[in-house]
């Protein structure tokens, strides 16, 4: 009998907050244990974790270089005009896309910034949901509205009120449990203040609405620049780079922490020694 894969959602109704980033970087953190890892990308109109292994595989072709790369899925949205046949035909179009990988081990999906009915759908598969935020009170107000002075928590916002949802429906398709993940991205290495500010009201947040608050990337360049050709972390010595730089070997510590932090039930050891 073939287990199911282990489903992996990045979500975060705002744009920008880099779930396409660490899509990428689970996928090739996956990848490196040897791991069979397949990848959806249900934000496939912006299409950037599809451009983004589009340009992997050319970096490999042009290079003549072995990378590791995921089966890869792009979902699109259904441009029919009755609202019920398109959710139904979205439905359709996922299904066919988690069957295809019903062999792999792992299944990371990427979602867009915003809020569509694919999108939903798509989250309600979650073993994991894995929400990004930038550090900062605009992001915060997405999941909580806080009270200025105070940093009390004054009431949930809608994408806190749609996780919600999404494990009900998860639980009513599998009766399965989804664990919540809510990543802090773009960390500056300056604003102290403003780090122990979010720290302090993620705390009271995540028990009050059942997350798990864990430190992800800083602010680093890096991850701007290995987009155009489709590179990860994990790669740079592959392709040649001899010399990590300081910020690089930097940046491999936070993506390990990060994998530890996500506590992926299955053979975590084997992940976490890939890094
Ligand atoms: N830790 C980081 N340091 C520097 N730049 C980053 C970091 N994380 C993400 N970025 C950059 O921020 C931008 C947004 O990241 P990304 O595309 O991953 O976000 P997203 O949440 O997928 O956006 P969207 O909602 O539009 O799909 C990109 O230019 C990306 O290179
Ligand atoms: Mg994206």
């Amino acid at each position: 009998m073939i287990s199911q894969p282990y489903v992996i959602v990045l979500g975060n109704e705002k744009g920008g907050t880099g779930k396409s980033t660490v899509a990428v970087h689970i996928i090739a953190s996956l990848l490196h244990a040897g791991h069979n890892v397949g990848s959806i990308d249900v934000d496939a109109r912006q299409g950037t974790l599809t451009r983004y292994l589009e340009n992997r595989d050319k970096y490999i072709k042009d290079n003549k270089v072995k990378l590791l790369t995921p089966s890869h899925n792009p979902v699109y949205l259904s441009e029919n005009k009755s609202v019920d046949e398109a959710n139904k035909e979205e439905e359709s179009s996922f299904s066919e896309a988690m069957e295809k990988l019903k062999g792999c081990d792992y299944v990371v999906v990427d979602t867009p910034g915003g809020n569509t009915y694919l999108s939903r759908f798509a989250h309600s598969f979650a073993d994991t949901l894995i929400t990004p935020l930038n550090d900062s009170f605009i992001d915060l107000d997405l999941l909580a509205h806080i009270e200025n002075g105070t940093l009390n928590v004054n009431r949930l916002s809608i994408y806190a009120e749609n996780v919600w949802e999404f494990k009900k429906n998860k639980a009513l398709r599998n009766r399965g449990n989804m664990n919540w993940i809510v990543l802090r991205n773009r960390l500056s290495q300056l604003n102290a203040k403003n780090k122990e500010y979010m720290e302090e009201v993620l705390g009271k947040l995540e028990k009050r609405i059942g997350f798990k608050h864990v430190p992800g990337f800083s602010e680093r360049v890096i991850f701007r620049e290995l987009f155009m050709q489709g590179l990860t972390l994990l790669d740079l010595t592959e392709v040649g780079e001899k010399k990590l730089n300081l910020s690089h070997v930097a940046a491999r510590q936070e993506l390990r922490t990060l994998i530890t932090a996500l506590g992926l039930s299955k053979v975590n050891q084997r992940v976490k020694d890939a890094v």
